[in-house]
């Protein structure tokens, strides 16, 4: 059982889906900690009401010393014996400090089929750039941002009335889906490139074999 620790920035649906996993008594995964960088971050409800240990590791009194920010996160992980750290929605750049001491061990999920789309607004991107296929991404975190070995994809179609919200919500829900199949691969040593996908994480799209 993988001690988990779930760094956010803000509403935390992912975070909800990760609880709600894990909630399995054979999920090999427990969310032992959540650390936000804003103390207004709404996911940290979430922790709290599933009775998770939660911290606020505000970057603000760091003024621009990412290094001691990270310093002051690793401290939390280490003291609550976190093994493994998922993050989801934590809207801050990652220093190959804390990247490094995590290598192998720290998981994203990213709103794009990557390597698509890295970085922002990707489901605006999407849709300007005609795509008919978008997704997400769960990957392993590395020091170029949203370029780590892809742990698992799920995509959805771009339909012809789609605006970047109606997107975002198709592809939130696969991400709801897939990160917590993407944690429980990784926490039970499955290799991060699988030669042969888990058919679980296969996400067709809905009525195919009905298209022409
Ligand atoms: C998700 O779309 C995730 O892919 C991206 O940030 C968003 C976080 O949403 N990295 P939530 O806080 O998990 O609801």
């Amino acid at each position: 059982m993988k001690r988990v620790a779930v760094l956010i920035s803000g509403r935390g649906s992912n975070l909800g889906a990760l609880i709600a996993a894990a909630r399995a008594a054979d999920y090999p995964a427990r969310i032992a900690l959540v650390i936000a960088n804003r103390p207004d971050a709404a996911g940290l409800a979430l922790a709290e009401a599933a009775g998770i240990t939660t911290r606020v590791i505000d970057h603000r009194p760091f003024r621009g010393d990412r290094a001691a920010h990270e310093a002051a996160i690793d401290a939390g992980l280490a003291e609550e014996r976190i093994e493994t750290v998922c993050l989801a929605g934590y809207m801050r750049l990652l220093t190959p400090l804390l990247v490094g001491r995590w290598a192998g061990r720290m998981l994203n999920i990213h709103p794009s089929l990557l390597p698509a789309f890295p970085g922002l607004d990707t489901h605006a991107r999407a849709l300007a750039a005609g795509a008919k296929l978008h997704g997400c991404t769960v990957h392993l975190v590395t020091e170029t941002m949203d370029s780590g070995p892809i742990l698992a994809q799920a995509a959805v179609p771009v339909l012809p009335d789609d605006d970047a919200d109606r997107l975002a919500a198709r592809v939130l829900a696969q991400e709801h889906v897939i990160y917590p199949l993407a944690l429980a691969l990784h926490a039970t040593g499955r290799p991060a490139r699988s030669p042969a996908p888990d058919a679980r994480l296969l996400n067709p799209l809905p009525d195919a074999s009905a298209r022409p």
